[in-house]
């Protein structure tokens, strides 16, 4: 069996790229080897988490009242039931350490719950007992889809289940602004380690929401601007983060 100590936790280095405490130390190995790779990374972790920080905001001041947080990670910095303490949250993840810390962090908690499932079963993550179908839902994909390969059919069933008003807020990395050698570095790091990476530009993030209508709350241009411009205006930026809120119409 392979344990936390002996294979990687993909929320675990990411954890450690934004100064976290919920990793182990082969992810720090992980993460500190990104970063000599592409030193832009810990820059972009924490502008991706300051964009999911803002869009559970905006969905609570846009009267959701609970949140799916798919491909959830381990409870960095703040968690998503911290931020939006009125609503009922389930975290999901395939990775069954990482939800284990989650349910560690939420004991106690009567409206949270956190399972282990791959966010591409939309079924089992909608029967939920926390969720109510015909409420709008939140959902959150933060920095989760570049590691889904083919997550296109499930983010339109999430349209098709969702009830009107739900709202879906994405993140996604993208080796778009590094050079040939980082990427081929980093793909050679990631392979080495298990970790699934989908490289995708921003065009092909777009098109992945092409289902979901823009909301207005967070539009695609600002979205982008708030995790990737303050990225990409540094000098030498090279990982790119893009961001989107959409709407359920
Ligand atoms: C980089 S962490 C993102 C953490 C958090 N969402 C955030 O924005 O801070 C990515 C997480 O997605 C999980 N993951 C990867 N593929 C998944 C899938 N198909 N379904 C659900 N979770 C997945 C990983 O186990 C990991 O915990």
């Amino acid at each position: 069996m392979t344990t936390a100590l002996d294979s990687v936790l993909t929320a675990g280095v990411y954890d450690h790229l934004l100064g976290g405490g919920y990793n182990f130390a082969l992810d720090r190995v992980v993460a500190t080897r990104i970063l000599k790779i592409a030193p832009q990374a810990r820059t972009w972790a924490r502008a991706s988490r300051s964009f999911v920080r803002e869009a559970v905001l905006r969905m609570v001041a846009a009267g959701v009242r609970q949140i799916i947080d798919l491909g959830c990670g381990v409870p960095s910095v703040i968690a998503t039931h911290e931020i939006a303490p009125t609503c009922r949250v389930l975290y999901v993840d395939t990775d069954p350490v990482v939800v284990e810390c989650n349910r560690l962090h939420i004991r106690n908690q009567l409206i949270a719950d956190a399972v282990q499932a791959d966010l591409r079963d939309v079924g089992a993550v909608m029967r939920h007992w926390l969720i109510d179908p015909d409420e709008p839902v939140g959902l959150l994909m933060g920095a989760v889809l570049h590691h889904v390969p083919d997550p296109t059919s499930a983010i339109t069933e999430y349209r098709a289940r969702c009830a009107p008003g739900s709202l879906l807020a994405a993140s996604h990395v993208s080796g778009e602004r590094l050079s040939p050698v980082q990427r081929q570095q980093l793909a050679r790091l990631f392979s080495r380690f298990g970790i699934t990476v989908a490289d995708r530009n921003s065009a092909q993030f777009a098109r992945l929401l092409g289902a979901w209508e823009p909301s207005g709350l967070l539009p695609l241009p600002l979205g982008y601007a708030t995790v990737a411009g303050g990225v990409g205006s540094r000098p030498g930026g090279g990982v790119r983060a893009a961001a989107a809120v959409e709407r359920q119409a």
